[in-house]
């Protein structure tokens, strides 16, 4: 188990979810608009669950989706963070970046602002040299997001989620990928 990170941007700071995000979190998941492409709204319960959730993977890993939290006004507004998936598909292993933000802080920067900071994370703390994010054709806000950070998206790549069944409206997703070059020391750095 490693300690988990927070991390601060000019208008957020993203921390480990904490037991006082769950209401915040149950009023988002239960929130027809912002679960409009997943295949359900969450009632309580599983909200519970799903803090649960993201508890044990900031347990495991010492990342997670963190709770985003606007600086002025100490407001939750939902998460954004980094996740391990734990389903198989070509593309898995991985580490997938995905954001779930309250219909009121749309609009303002913030989903890819928080975003950002989870990249440089991936990529600067992790040392991984992907990420991926993962959607459904009609999910425009979130491919925005995707295309804010300069993910690409390659239709050889895009899959059926294996989390739902065949047929379902929701099943075809589009496989969005970040890759940084390994670092290479320029021929002046290295070692003769
Ligand atoms: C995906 C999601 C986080 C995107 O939210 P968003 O507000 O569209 O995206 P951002 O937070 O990056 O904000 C960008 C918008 O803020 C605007 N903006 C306003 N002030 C800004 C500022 N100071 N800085 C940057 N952008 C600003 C931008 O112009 C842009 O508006 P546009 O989309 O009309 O061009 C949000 O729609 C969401 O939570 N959806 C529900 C959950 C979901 O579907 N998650 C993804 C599952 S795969």
């Amino acid at each position: 188990m490693s300690r988990a990170a927070t991390l601060e941007t000019a208008r957020l700071l993203l921390r480990p979810f904490d037991d006082d995000d769950l209401d915040g979190l149950a009023a988002l998941c239960a929130d027809p608009d912002v679960m409009r492409y997943f295949p359900e709204t969450l009632d309580r319960s599983a909200s519970e669950k799903f803090a649960g959730r993201i508890k044990a993977h900031f347990n495991l890993h010492g990342f997670g989706p963190w709770s985003v939290e606007v600086k002025r006004g100490g407001r939750f507004v939902g998460f954004v963070g980094l996740m391990v998936p734990t389903f198989k598909s070509h593309f898995t292993p991985c580490i997938e970046i995905c954001w779930r933000l309250a219909r009121v802080a749309w609009g303002q920067g913030y989903g890819t602002e928080a975003a950002r900071a989870a990249e440089d994370f991936a990529f600067g703390v992790l040392g991984r040299d992907e990420i991926v994010s993962m959607t459904v054709p009609a999910n425009l806000n979130s491919r925005h997001v995707m295309e804010r950070l300069g993910m690409t998206h390659e239709p050889a790549d895009d899959f059926d989620h294996p989390n739902l069944p065949p047929g379902h409206p929701l099943c075809r997703h589009l496989l969005y990928r970040k890759r940084i070059a390994p670092t290479v020391p320029m021929p002046s750095e290295a070692r003769i």
